[in-house]
């Protein structure tokens, strides 16, 4: 019996001709191709029928709202990733941060090209990453929803620089990594740059429950009239 493969999804069809539609993905029949090798005169049946083609499979239905719902179920931390240039202090809110080897240890942070603190980072080559805690919201929304080049986030923020790289770690935060960027590893992400840091220092300053973005995003503050007009739309993801 002639064969049949979905070129979209790889579903394997047995039959004279190719099905209408693929029962898995919905692609119509000028996508399947016929295997060059056909299956047994008579439709396979018990131990020895592939899956695919002899269990009846319930097609799967994408999210109405598309594959939004899906990516807000990624789950992240929530940190203040912040550098140094000469006396110029920089920072922003992250949630675009993890860990990507382990030996050696080094970090990828995610970094919108339009934020005050891509052009830093990029010119210093260095970062502390301030990872936050649940009872840090207000550095959230102070490194969050404003831009270095209109406020000085710093002022009122208690912070001293990390011992290996200068970069301010924040007292208020949980534990600080510091990075040295490799210029070879960054990656152009479009709107984003993705810098990719060695881990060369890093300590723990209290104990306390990691912010995570879901945690965050069901107890988030929301930006008041005193917040300058930005955030959302300069970082191109809503509800921030
Ligand atoms: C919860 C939250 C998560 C954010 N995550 C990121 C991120 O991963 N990458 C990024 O470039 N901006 C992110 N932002 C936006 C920046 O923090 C924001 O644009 C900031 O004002 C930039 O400041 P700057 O211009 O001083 O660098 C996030 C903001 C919030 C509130």
């Amino acid at each position: 019996m002639p064969r049949w493969i979905c070129k979209v999804c790889g579903y394997v069809h047995t039959g004279p001709e190719p099905p209408e539609i693929c029962p898995i993905c919905g692609a119509p029949a000028s996508e399947f191709e016929r295997l060059e090798d056909d299956g047994p005169a008579e439709e396979p049946t018990g131990a020895g029928a592939s899956a695919a083609s002899a269990a009846p499979v319930a097609p799967l239905a994408p999210s109405p709202e598309g594959p939004g719902a899906a990516l807000g179920r990624i789950s992240y931390g929530l940190f203040v990733v912040t550098t140094r240039r000469g006396g110029v202090l920089g920072g922003q809110t992250a949630n675009t941060v993890f860990q990507i080897t382990a030996d050696p240890p080094r970090v990828a942070l995610g970094i919108n090209k339009a934020n005050h603190t891509h052009g830093l980072l990029s010119e210093s080559g260095v970062a502390a990453v301030n990872i936050l805690g649940r009872d840090n919201l207000d550095l959230v929304r102070s490194f969050g929803f404003r831009s270095g080049r209109d406020v000085d986030k710093f002022d009122g923020v208690d912070h001293r620089p990390s011992p290996a790289v200068g970069c301010p770690v924040l007292s208020g935060a949980l534990a600080w990594l510091e990075l040295r960027l490799d210029p070879d590893r960054k990656a152009d992400a479009g709107s984003h740059t993705i810098f990719v840091g060695d881990v060369v220092g890093g300590g723990v300053l209290r104990e306390g429950e990691p912010m995570t973005y879901a945690w965050y995003r069901e107890n988030r503050p929301r930006p008041t009239a005193a917040d300058p007009p930005r955030a959302a739309g300069k970082e191109g993801r809503a509800g921030l």
